[in-house]
């Protein structure tokens, strides 16, 4: 096999390939229908829920955990909505259903749990910065870093072939991930993750954070999102937390932040050590979602 651009056909085969992937579960999917509508009430959605056991049992457990903080140990699932909120159950159960999904029968070209810890940091990671940039955007942040690599995981498993030809040409010419991609399929995992977003009918916000994370300023105003796990993602790999399918850290572009109210040294640069210190302060407390993906699902619920 050489390192030649595939073609436009692969990447059809690619796109065909996703579109044929299982569609977002009922329960999750009536969620966010009915978390659309205005008029619904906190009882209705605890009942609609309440009929997805395994998913209402780790739902309350995320509540309970350290990363939201909550003051009190929430023991109903009604309760655990209203100390959420909608946005943040909305989020939680995408990301939850997305980690089911592809945690059966993986066969994919890599070690499953270090994917989840590069996609956990980089939620961890897109949460604190959002806290700076755009405060009310945190628990977007945190689900779009979660899965804004899922296009390699797809990839991996769904298009066996061509995600080899790009980690070959990855090792072989020490490239980064992303560039690979783009000269031999055509199509990024950016681009993957997005087709995949939205067959699951994911709230467009986080689709366009997934797709623009390796390019924010292509947003042109609206990149805050993306800024974000953009971020993130950069600092996560700095801190080698995790899978990411090559050693070269991604591109970064420090421009888009230039309006942004990101921490900054003396110089005036982003300060990047110390959101690193952050980050691992932030990690070693903020270890549920890992603990559920790492201990499947009977161990997560218990
Ligand atoms: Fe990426
Ligand atoms: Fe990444």
């Amino acid at each position: 096999m050489n390192d030649t651009y595939l073609g436009e056909v692969q990447a059809k085969r690619i796109a065909q390939n996703v579109m044929n992937l299982p569609t977002l579960p009922t329960v999750v999917a009536k969620m966010m229908q009915v978390m659309d509508d205005p008029r619904t009430t906190v009882s209705e959605l605890s009942r609609l829920i309440s009929s997805d056991q395994v998913l209402s049992a780790k739902l309350l457990k995320l509540a309970n955990s350290a990363y939201f903080g909550l003051p009190r140990k929430v023991k109903t699932l009604d309760f655990a909505i209203i100390l959420l909120g909608f946005d943040n159950l909305k989020t939680l159960s995408l990301g939850l259903s997305v980690i089911d999904r592809f945690s059966d029968n993986w066969d994919g070209a890599f070690d499953y749990t270090e994917f989840w810890e590069h996609a956990f940091g980089c939620a961890v990671a897109s949460s604190m910065v959002a806290r700076d940039i755009c405060r009310d955007k945190k628990s977007e942040a945190f689900i779009a870093g979660l899965l804004h690599d899922i296009g390699k995981l797809i990839l991996s498993q769904y298009a066996k072939r061509y995600f080899s030809v790009v980690i070959k040409n990855v090792t072989e010419y020490n490239s980064d991930f992303y560039s690979a991609e783009k000269a031999l399929l055509g199509v990024t995992h950016a681009d993957i993750a997005a087709w995949f977003a939205d067959k699951w009918n994911f709230p467009v916000q986080l689709i366009k954070a997934i797709l623009y994370h390796h390019s924010p300023a292509a947003l042109l105003d609206e990149n805050e999102l993306a800024s974000c796990v953009h971020l993130g993602d950069y600092l996560v790999r700095r801190c080698g937390v995790g899978f990411t399918a090559g050693r070269n850290l991604p591109e970064f572009d420090s421009f888009v932040f230039k309006d942004k109210n990101v921490l900054r040294d003396e110089n005036g640069e982003i300060a990047l050590l110390l959101y690193e210190e952050q980050l691992q302060l932030e990690l070693e407390q903020a270890d549920t979602f890992l603990n559920i993906i790492a201990r499947g699902v009977e161990h997560a619920v218990d």
